[in-house]
């Protein structure tokens, strides 16, 4: 994967699949801003990563209008373009309708479906012919189903639409939109490991790497005539 050149803004950088994403962006020569709430996290992973690249961070609340465009607009100013964009925010709680609380509702439907949607909407005026977005639904929200997963599946499920629409939307801006659909993910990334030992096909759990490489092949050329999809990215687990 040849990513040289480019600026890629990274959005929702938490322990797992956000430092794996970034760690294969640099390795392909992408220069990246990563974006969470978590000022001290976000810290600790450009420590981690700086001698793969060039890494930035932006301390932003994604999941309002305002919060997405303080992300983009920092990152115009470190980057000076940006042309594709990895939306990885999210978080996962159980909500069984017994129990559910319009709290729990909100902040699901807020996270794993408002966010990435604001930052397509704000950083669109930005991107180019040629810029590719690749936004993190799950097998719940698409192949599988989980019991007390009802919010969180759906708003997941919900993603992946938006993937789809927002794919259409672009086709005449030549602007790719794909989703990747994780089973389960640790959070156990260390840059530069041998993940392949510790999984094999049909897992429920994988390294985060297994997923982070689909979201980099996603934002390059070589993926350019895969468009509207959601890929599962599961070993097969979701066969089982
Ligand atoms: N892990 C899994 O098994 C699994 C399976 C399927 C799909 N996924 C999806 O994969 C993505 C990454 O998952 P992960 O396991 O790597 O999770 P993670 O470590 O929790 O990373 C997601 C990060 O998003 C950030 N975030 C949450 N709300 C935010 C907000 N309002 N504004 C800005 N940043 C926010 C959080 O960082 P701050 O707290 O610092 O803001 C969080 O650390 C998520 O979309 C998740 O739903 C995960």
């Amino acid at each position: 994967m040849n990513l040289v050149g480019k600026k890629v803004l990274v959005m929702g950088v938490g322990l797992g699949l956000g430092p794996a994403t970034s760690y294969f962006l640099l390795k392909s020569g992408a220069e990246i801003v990563i974006v969470a709430r978590n000022e001290s996290n976000l810290k600790k992973v450009k420590k981690e990563l700086s001698g793969y690249g060039k890494i930035e961070y932006i301390v932003a609340d994604l999941s309002t209008i305002s919060g997405a465009r303080k992300a983009v607009d920092q990152s115009l100013k470190k980057l000076g373009k940006i042309d594709h964009l990895a939306i990885l925010v999210g978080n996962y709680t159980d909500t069984p309708i017994k129990s559910l609380s319009e709290e729990k509702m909100e902040s699901m439907i807020s996270v794993n479906l408002k966010a990435p949607i604001y930052a397509v909407k704000e950083a669109l005026p930005h991107l180019k012919e040629g810029s590719a977005i690749v936004m993190v639904s799950s097998i719940e929200g698409t192949y599988g189903h989980g019991l007390d997963e009802i919010v969180y599946a759906s708003a997941k499920a919900g993603l992946a639409k938006a993937t789809e629409l927002l794919a259409y939307e672009l086709l005449d801006k030549s602007i790719r939109v794909n989703a990747v659909a994780p089973k389960a993910m640790r959070h156990d990334f260390k840059p530069g490991r041998e993940w392949k030992r510790s999984r094999k096909l049909g897992d429920i759990e994988c390294p985060p790497e297994d997923v982070a490489r689909v979201i980099t092949w996603l934002l390059d050329d070589e993926s350019e005539w895969i468009n509207g999809a959601v890929i599962p990215v599961d070993g097969g687990a979701r066969l089982r």
